[in-house]
């Protein structure tokens, strides 16, 4: 169990290989390529240690770490001496608990049954399957490798070995037609026991094959009334399931809301190492302000900066301003909303707008929290830009 005295640790890792390379991702992936297990192993380690001395150094008091989430690019392509190198590294300097949640993403074109078995063995308790849509014209459509015959195999598999399984899945996709959805959705949860599942409408991000496809007409987004009405009868569909919405597009059964994202969304302390990952403590006397490290984003660039010493691209002091913005923005994706007692300096917060959202019944208080209330929550990013001083 949890004392409440203590700081909650989470560590992110990332391994930034896939095997190929999606049209709609903008995240720090890469084609596979050649990998030396023992550097990689070395620069692990090197960045762990050197985690660890900040934690002393900043006086940071926790017990053992609460979370661990493996994501990417792709991790169930990792070689397994990395993964067990890593928790081995973990155990010595930081240590585990006894319910310390352990994430792998996986694709479900990237695994043998064999490997998913490994990974239990290793110690990884919750694996995170990359299923991406229901529907084989829209996964070819999404670049992906996998079809829907390969997600029930890998579902199958999954099922038999863990306990805590989450999916991702993207949707809202122009053309894409709401009654199939539906349809998909429904079988797809009545055929599988899933205890979470992140489902994300897909966004045109910059940088991506799917942003210059959109610039040149190729592609185009969905009409955004039509958006939230997937939204919202998906949030019934999950509800009728037995899925919670916790957070703007996170879903989960009781007792298995993602630990480890709880912690970004509450503004907690972790540590991000691999390339381009990046961490974030907060100073002894906790709340007075945040240091974030930043990793080297590309994979050969990281891996000669943390081989024989670690170092980071760049370190920032946040001030007190932006940690508010940055808990108050996070905060506002949970359902629960984020506790206004975190928030140092109120003039963050725009107190006209405030009121004027709480008067349409947009944002209200409850117990001590800020929130937004539930059919508003598909426009809550123009919320937080009316709410927020900038
Ligand atoms: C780091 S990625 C996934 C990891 C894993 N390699 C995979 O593809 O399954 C995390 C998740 O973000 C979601 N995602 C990535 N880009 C997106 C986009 N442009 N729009 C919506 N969701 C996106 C996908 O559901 C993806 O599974
Ligand atoms: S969506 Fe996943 S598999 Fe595709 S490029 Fe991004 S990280 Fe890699």
């Amino acid at each position: 169990m949890i004392n409440s005295n203590e700081n909650l640790l989470s560590l992110y890792v990332h391994w930034p290989y896939c095997e190929s390379k999606c049209p709609y991702c903008d995240f720090n992936s890469h084609v596979i390529q050649d990998v030396d297990i023992n550097q990689w192993i070395a620069s692990f380690r090197n960045q762990l240690y050197n985690m660890k001395d900040e934690l002393t150094k900043k006086n940071i008091r926790f017990t053992n770490l609460n979370t661990i989430f493996f994501g990417g690019g792709t991790p169930s392509l990792m070689p397994l001496e990395i993964i067990e190198a890593i928790l081995d590294i973990c155990n010595d300097i930081y240590g585990f608990r006894e319910d310390t949640e352990i994430t792998l993403e996986a694709n479900p074109s990237s695994y043998d049954g064999k490997k998913f078995l490994k990974f239990k063995k290793l110690g990884i308790n919750r694996l995170s399957i990359g299923v991406q849509s229901l529907n084989d014209a829209q996964l070819k459509f999404l670049g992906r490798l996998h079809n829907t015959n390969d997600v029930e195999v890998a579902l199958k598999d999954a099922s038999n070995i863990f306990d805590n399984i989450s999916v991702d899945l993207i949707y809202a996709l122009y053309g894409q037609n709401l009654t199939d959805w539906i349809n998909e959705l429904e079988s797809f949860l009545k055929t599988h026991k899933l205890q979470h599942i992140s489902l994300y409408q897909l966004t045109i991000e910059e940088g991506t094959k799917f942003f210059k496809d959109y610039k040149n007409g190729f592609i185009k987004q969905i009409d955004n009334d039509l958006a939230a009405e997937f939204y919202v009868v998906s949030n019934e569909i999950l509800n009728d399931f037995e899925f919670v919405k916790y957070e703007i597009s996170n879903y989960a059964k009781k007792g298995f809301k993602c630990r480890h994202n709880l912690n970004y969304w509450n503004s907690e302390n972790w540590i991000g190492v691999g390339p381009g990952a990046y961490g974030r403590l907060w100073s002894s006397n906790r709340k007075k302000f945040r240091i974030e490290y930043q990793n080297y984003k590309n994979p050969k660039t990281w891996l000669s900066n943390n081989l024989f010493k670690s170092e980071f691209e760049k370190v920032t002091k946040l001030n007190s301003n932006v940690s508010d913005i940055d808990t108050l923005t996070m905060g506002l994706r949970l359902n629960d909303g984020v506790d206004i007692s975190k928030i140092k300096n109120k003039s963050v917060i725009n107190f006209h707008s405030l009121k004027d959202l709480q008067n349409r019944k947009i944002i209200s208080f409850d117990n001590g929290n800020l929130k937004v209330n539930e059919k508003h929550m598909i426009k809550l990013n123009s919320i937080i830009n009316f709410l927020i001083n900038t």
